[in-house]
């Protein structure tokens, strides 16, 4: 608890409970600290957006690698909805706070009383500050955590040049709060500006424009549009940069740079694309940057600037879905965005959706079936393992970590559900509709209740057919019968060839696979039984040496297999595989697949105790629960 800033005038100190006469009390007591869970608009905040809301971030930091910390101070503008004195409470995870001051128009900063709360597990500490009648800023001094949930701090081992150290953030879903003191909820959008100090030699880059270094060598930035907290993102390190085209470009190490570019040359095609799909692109540009492997996701669309794992880089682009996934959420998510966590599939589902539109654009028809297919096989699979309470798309999460709730049904059931949508009513009703969508809530925070509500105005003028089943879709488990089924008549000969292979009637050699796609691959190693006998593997891996492919995607549907199958066969592959990349998609399920068996529960240990230290927070508390680390 803090002590009494002695700026405070007697009368109030004593009305918040601070003995004025010593100032050692705490300087603000609320009496009613916010409990985790109090009826606040978003459960996973504190905050309460409709007294004050936050407008605008001012960040002044300095990166500093010795200790890990970033050490500072954010300026929060706030838009008063009532003019009465208030307690603020902002959202903050391990961030240790040196002092809070506030400002009404046209005065200095003075300081203000404010008080730390206990900290929940999965929401962080409460920061309450008593704000005088019209003050509308406040400015935070803190500095975060070296353990930090939204920071990963690499070593130069963990980068590709391997000679200096590394920052990057992971704000999404609830991890802003462990670097910015904010209120932390997709409800609630603002500006923001930066001024970032590096070591010599590093570059700054965020989820904003660049503008000129300033006069101390800062790196400094401007959002202009109003984003929520969880697209505010900073990376530090030495990159450089390609262009992609007028508007594109890729940042990274250089020792990646070349293949990089090479890999995402369709980015500009895949912008016009979506332009013509969905309206015009407002973020100006949109750039790449491919993070070092233990980035924990495939990829994140922080505005202007999508953070990509290097594990899509697989020399052919065959794993581009992911830059047109992370570019559709230009509309869906960074424009018009979930107001809570609830309603994710607003995000993600629109995305996964847009996503299958882009590629379609772009790579043809044949190639996004194939992807609708594949969506469909995860489907199933999602439902397989879910109770059905998780398998509502618009479903209650409070009480639980985002990381854990939010689940790939939103993705898979999301899209499946607007693409059901769209055969009912044709594609250019349809695709008017997402246009008027994304044009209508532009920059806006939105429910599914709002969404239901102009979905039932826009495409059914009020008379919605109940044999589209919406409410089904959007609120019970399981699936309606009115899906659109996804059909690749490449796959049809893929499983054509599988299943004669697996009914003894070929040789694994014989098998037209020289001639697959990647999307084939995934297929065909997909669909393979659960129970396959481990010398069916190892004759697979005869004839085709995956578990030597390049591709991760391919390495990590083949390293299922084996691991299911019990074959041992490419344990050094899975071992190197696990221990240099820190992708939790790929992390999860191998780790869930070997700790079934009591041998392959020694195996993952004895990796993951080599891994852990390399992987990215959010990672290594999914795993820990896995494996059941407990050193
Ligand atoms: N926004 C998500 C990543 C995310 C979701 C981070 C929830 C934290 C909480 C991103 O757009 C995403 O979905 N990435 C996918 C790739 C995509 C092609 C499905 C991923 O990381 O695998
Ligand atoms: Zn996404």
């Amino acid at each position: 608890m803090r002590t009494c800033p002695p700026a405070i005038p007697l009368l109030l100190s004593a009305a918040m409970g601070c003995a004025a006469s010593t100032g050692s009390s705490p300087s603000l007591r609320t009496g009613s600290e916010p409990s985790p869970r109090s009826g606040r608009p978003d459960p996973h905040s504190y905050s309460d957006p409709r007294q004050a809301r936050v407008s605008d971030v001012a960040l002044d930091l300095d990166v500093r690698f010795e200790r890990r910390v970033l050490e500072g101070a954010a300026i929060l503008t706030l838009e008063r909805l009532v003019p009465e004195p208030l307690d603020l409470v902002l959202d903050t995870r391990d961030l240790e706070i040196s002092s809070v001051e506030s400002q009404g128009t046209g005065e200095g900063f003075a300081a203000a009383p404010f008080r730390l709360g206990s900290r929940d597990a999965i929401l962080g500490a409460p920061l309450t500050i008593r704000l005088p009648a019209g003050a509308l800023r406040v400015r935070v001094a803190y500095r975060t955590s070296p353990n930090a949930s939204g920071l990963q701090w690499l070593n130069p081992e963990q980068t590709a040049a391997r000679t200096a150290p590394y920052l990057f953030t992971q704000s999404q879903a609830i991890h802003a709060r462990s670097w910015i003191p904010l209120q932390d909820t997709p409800g609630v959008r603002q500006t923001y500006s930066a001024s970032i100090r590096v070591p010599e030699g590093a570059t700054a880059l965020m989820s904003a424009s660049r503008e000129a270094r300033g006069a101390d060598g800062s790196f400094r930035f401007r959002m202009t549009q109003p984003i929520p907290s969880y697209l505010v993102a900073l990376a530090v390190g030495h990159v450089g940069f390609e262009s992609l085209g007028p508007r594109s470009g890729v940042w990274t190490e250089p020792p990646v740079l070349t293949k990089a570019a090479h890999e995402f040359a369709d980015t500009e095609a895949m912008i016009s694309a979506a332009e013509e799909l969905f309206g015009p692109y407002r973020w100006e540009r949109y750039e790449l940057l491919v993070l070092p492997p233990s980035f924990p996701y495939g990829g994140m669309e922080n505005p202007r600037l999508t953070f990509a794992t290097p594990t899509i880089l697989a020399g052919d682009r065959s794993l581009v879905d992911v830059v047109a996934h992370e570019l559709a959420h230009s509309w869906s998510g960074n424009l018009v965005t979930n107001s809570e966590w609830a309603d994710f599939w607003l995000n993600e589902g629109f995305t996964t959706y847009c996503e299958h539109r882009i590629v379609e654009r772009v790579f043809g028809a044949e190639r996004a079936e194939m992807e609708w297919v594949l969506g469909r096989q995860s489907l199933d699979e999602t439902l397989r393992t879910l109770p059905p309470a998780d398998q509502i798309l618009r479903r209650d999460v409070s009480g639980r970590d985002p990381d854990e709730a939010l689940t790939q049904l939103a993705y898979d059931k999301g899209a499946l559900f607007l693409r059901t949508l769209e055969r009912a009513v044709g594609r250019p009703r349809f695709d008017a509709f997402l246009q008027e969508w994304f044009d209508r809530y532009a920059f806006h925070s939105v429910s599914t209740k709002e969404f239901l509500a102009f979905l039932d105005d826009r495409l059914f003028s009020g008379s919605r057919p109940a044999s589209l089943a919406v409410d089904a879709w959007l609120f019970q488990p399981g699936l309606p019968a009115n899906a659109v089924p996804a059909h690749s008549a490449a796959f049809d000969r893929v499983d054509a060839a599988s299943e004669e292979w697996l009914a003894g009637k070929r040789s694994a050699a014989s098998l037209p696979a020289a001639a697959w796609t990647t999307h084939e691959w995934l297929r065909f190693l997909g669909a393979l039984p659960r129970d396959l006998a481990r010398d069916r593997a190892a004759e697979l891996d005869a004839a085709f040496a995956i578990s030597s492919t390049g591709n991760a995607e391919v390495l990590f549907q083949w390293l299922l297999v084996e691991i299911r199958s019990g074959r041992a066969g490419s344990e050094e592959r899975l071992e190197a595989f696990l221990t240099s990349m820190g992708r939790r998609k790929y992390l999860k399920p191998l780790y869930e697949a070997l700790v079934r068996t009591p041998a392959g529960r020694q195996r993952a240990l004895a990796i993951y105790r080599r891994a852990r230290p390399g992987y990215h927070p959010i990672a290594v508390e999914t795993v820990d629960k896995i494996v059941g680390w407990n050193p």
